[in-house]
C-alpha cells in the first residue's frame, strides 16, 4: 500500500528558491518511481524577503503548515540587509526549532574517497561521523534576553534533565541504527567540559545513565577542546558525537570545513514529533540570482528526510531511496566532472542537480 507524506517547503531567501526547485524535482521523480510512498508539497512562505514585502516574517499559516506536515524541508532564511527594528535578523528557522522543540541538531560529516578535503587523509581512510548538537537550550537559552549593563554582560547556560534525556535517547538510537546499517562502529561520544563546569558534569551524568541502557554500544567522553583537535587529527575514529548547543554550533562548522565547505554539509533538526531538514549554509546573498549555488547540501538534507520518514513510518523503500540519493551525490562529487564553483568546478545549480538525477536514473 502506498503511504503518502506531506512536506512543508520553506524555499526561503537568497539562493534558497534556486536550490529548492531542483531538490523538490528530484524528490518528486523518486517518489513517482516508487509504489511504496508518495509525497505532496506545500509551499510555506516566510523569511526576510517575505518580511520586506509584507511586514510579516513568519505567517501563522506557514507555522500551521509546518505543524501539519510529516516533515519540513527548508533552504535558508535571512538577508543581512533586512532586519527587525531592534537590529536582529529575520530567522524563522530558529523560531521553528523552539516552537516544535527540535532538540537534536543532526550534522553528518562525511568525506568519501575522491572528495576534496583540506586534510591529507591517510590512504584508505574516509570520514563518516554524525555530530548531534542540542538545539533548544545550552548557552543559547537566553538568546535575545541576555543582560547587558554599562559594566558587564550576562547570558545563562541551561541544561535540563528533560531535554538531555530525550537528546541522549535519540543519540543512542541513531548510533544503534547506524551500526545495524553497517555504517557506524557503535561508538557514542559525549563532548563536554565536565572538568570545569558543574552543568556539564550534570550533562555527562545523564549521558552515562542512558549509556547504561545500551551495553551493545561503546560510550565514552571527550572534552570539547580536545575534540576540536581530534576532529582534525583523527576524524575517522568518531562515529556519533553529542554535545551542548554552543559547542555543537562551533564544531559543526569545523565538520563542514573537513568536508571542503558548506556546500556539502546537510543537517536536520529533529524532535519527538517534527523534523526540519536544511543545508548548514545560509542564503548566500553574494551569489543569489546567478544560478551558480551548490544544491548538494540541500539535496543531501532531502536524503536525510527520506531516511527519517522511512524509519519513523516503517517504509524501507524510503530509507533505501534516502541512501540512494546520498550515494548519488557522493558519486557526482567523487567523479568531479560536474561541480559548482565552490567545489572548484564550473557547473551551475541546475547542471549539478541534473548530474545527480542522471546518476539515479540513467547510470
Ligand atoms: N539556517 C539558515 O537559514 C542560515 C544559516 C546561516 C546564515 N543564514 C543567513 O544567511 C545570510 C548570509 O549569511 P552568511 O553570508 O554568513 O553565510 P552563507 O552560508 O550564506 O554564505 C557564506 C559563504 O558561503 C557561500 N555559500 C553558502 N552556501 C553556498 C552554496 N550552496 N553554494 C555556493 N556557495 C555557498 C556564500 O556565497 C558565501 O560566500 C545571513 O542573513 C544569515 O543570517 C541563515
Amino acid at each position: 500500500m502506498t503511504k503518502t507524506f506531506e512536506i512543508a517547503v520553506f524555499e526561503g531567501d537568497g539562493i534558497g528558491p534556486e536550490i529548492t526547485a531542483p531538490t523538490v524535482a528530484i524528490l518528486k521523480r523518486m517518489a513517482s518511481a516508487s509504489p511504496d510512498y508518495a509525497l505532496t508539497f506545500t509551499d510555506a512562505p516566510a523569511g526576510a524577503a517575505h518580511y520586506a514585502k509584507t511586514g510579516e516574517s513568519f505567517p501563522e499559516s506557514s507555522m500551521q503548515a509546518a505543524k501539519r506536515a510529516d516533515a519540513i524541508l527548508l533552504s535558508a532564511m535571512g538577508l543581512p540587509d533586512v532586519r527587525y527594528p531592534d537590529g536582529t535578523e529575520i530567522s524563522p528557522q530558529i523560531d521553528l526549532r523552539k516552537a516544535l522543540t527540535l532538540f537534536a541538531g543532526v550534522r553528518p560529516v562525511t568525506v568519501k574517497a575522491g572528495q576534496r578535503t583540506p586534510l591529507a587523509l591517510p590512504e584508505g581512510k574516509e570520514i563518516d561521523f554524525v555530530l548531534i548538537r542540542e538545539s533548544t537550550e545550552g548557552l543559547f537559552y537566553t538568546q535575545g534576553r541576555g543582560e547587558v549593563s554599562e559594566d558587564e554582560a550576562r547570558e545563562t547556560l541551561l541544561i535540563t534533565r528533560e531535554i538531555s534525556e530525550k537528546l541522549f535517547r535519540f543519540t543512542f538510537e541513531l548510533a544503534a541504527a547506524r551500526k545495524k546499517a553497517g555504517r557506524g562502529k557503535g561508538r557514542v561520544t559525549c563532548v563536554d567540559k565536565a572538568n570545569v563546569f558543574r552543568a556539564f558534569a550534570f550533562f555527562r551524568s545523564l549521558f552515562d545513565a542512558e549509556a547504561a541502557r545500551h551495553p551493545d554500544l561503546k560510550a565514552d567522553h571527550a572534552y570539547v577542546d580536545a575534540t576540536a583537535l581530534w576532529m582534525v587529527q583523527k576524524p575517522w575514529e568518531f562515529d556519533v558525537m553529542v554535545t551542548e548547543n554552543m559547542f555543537g554550533d562551533i564544531l559543526s562548522d569545523l565538520g563542514a570545513g573537513l568536508m571542503g565547505g558548506l556546500g556539502l554539509a546537510p543537517s536536520a533538526d529533529i524532535g519527538e514529533k517534527h523534523a526540519v531538514f536544511q543545508p548548514c549554509h545560509g542564503s548566500a546573498p553574494d551569489i543569489a540570482g546567478q544560478g551558480v549555488a551548490n544544491p548538494f547540501a540541500m539535496i543531501l538534507s532531502a536524503a536525510m528526510m527520506l531516511d527519517w520518514l522511512g524509519i519513523k513510518h516503517d517504509v524501507p523503500a524510503m530509507v533505501a531511496d534516502g541512501n540512494r540519493l546520498r550515494e548519488a551525490v557522493e558519486d557526482v562529487v567523487a567523479r568531479g566532472e560536474v561541480l559548482t564553483r565552490d567545489l572548484g568546478g564550473k557547473a551551475g545549480t541546475d547542471e549539478a542537480a541534473a548530474a545527480v538525477l542522471e546518476t539515479l536514473f540513467v547510470a
